[in-house]
């Protein structure tokens, strides 16, 4: 297949880029400042010239807490933008692939989320991620994948932790009533291109298997690294952060499992590799 991968340069679409030509797929890349979402000529010609059988669209506003103050600009570039890829993948024939997050979800139900509750996202990030779902179905072939709380080669929150221990902190402090499905971008990325070759098509979950608060993932990140740093459980209050976010947003992958046959590794597995693996990683460029 011939990939076009929009947001490139991001955690996911470096893991991808990495793992499309193990898939037999040809990858084509594409981020700021050569292609913006947000011009519709832009993606109407790069789609043109690629001529893809898929369209991954990684391009997103990730900051969570900063799309509080600038829904506008986050919802143009998460929903409006995805009108824009959307109606290029459908002048090619191309399947058009959107990410979405555990986020549309307001963290209310007593049980994992099935692809088919109703969303009810409690951010500006959220809300944005869900107009980019509506704008996705534009495209009559369309697969809308659901992640969760990435890690991967970038900014995320194992790399944020692992900087404050290099820093000498004595504690950590992190939030212990928010839970969730860390995943491995690595992990995604090769779901992903799994995903595109059965032609599986809708909404679907993507997360590695198990689930845990944010204390209990920097617990295991410390434990992993060798560290003897305490973390100390606290309040999603006493975090202070911009954005509400879901109590427990955990996805229910029981669909992705019918389709590939496996669940992705669990979380716990992913992390050690991860921390393996960046070891080796080259600065972004
Ligand atoms: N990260 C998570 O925890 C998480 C969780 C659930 C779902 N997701 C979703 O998964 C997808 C991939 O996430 P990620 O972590 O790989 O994101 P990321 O690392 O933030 O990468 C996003 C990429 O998109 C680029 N971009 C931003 N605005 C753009 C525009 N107007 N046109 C073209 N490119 C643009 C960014 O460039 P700049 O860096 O220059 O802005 C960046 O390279 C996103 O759809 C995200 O919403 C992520």
């Amino acid at each position: 297949m011939r990939l076009l991968v929009t947001g490139s340069r991001g955690q996911l679409g470096r893991a991808l880029q990495h793992a499309a030509p193990g898939h037999g797929h040809e990858f084509f890349g594409y981020d700021l400042p050569e292609l913006d979402i947000t011009e519709p000529a832009a993606v109407q010609g790069a789609v043109a010239s690629v001529r893809p059988d898929a369209i991954i669209n990684c391009a997103a506003f990730t900051a969570v807490d900063a799309a509080e103050k600038q829904e506008a600009a986050a919802l143009v570039v998460n929903g409006t933008s995805v009108t824009n890829v959307a109606r290029a993948a459908e002048a090619v024939g191309a399947i058009l692939l959107q990410l979405s997050t555990d986020y549309v979800f307001d963290g209310k139900a007593d049980r994992p989320y099935r692809e088919g509750d109703p969303p009810r996202p409690v951010s500006a990030y959220g809300r944005t991620k869900l107009a980019g779902e509506r704008a996705a179905e534009l495209a009559r072939r369309h697969l809308i994948v659901r992640t969760a709380w990435l890690f991967g080669d970038g900014e995320n929150f194992v790399a944020a932790i692992r900087r404050q221990l290099d820093a000498g902190a004595k504690t950590l402090r992190v939030a212990s009533d928010q839970r969730g499905c860390p995943t491995y971008a690595v992990d995604l990325a090769d779901a992903l291109l799994r995903l595109l070759t059965t032609g599986a098509q809708g909404v679907i979950h993507a997360v590695n298997a198990g689930n845990a608060t944010w204390f209990e993932f920097a617990q295991e990140i410390v434990r992993q690294l060798g560290s003897d740093v305490e973390v100390v459980p606290i309040s999603t209050a006493d975090a202070a952060r911009q954005a509400p976010r879901p109590a427990v947003s955990v996805l229910d992958t029981s669909e992705l499992r019918r389709i590939l046959g496996s669940e992705l590794p669990p979380w716990q597995d992913a992390l050690g590799r991860y921390l393996r693996e960046a070891r080796h990683e080259h600065p972004r460029g």
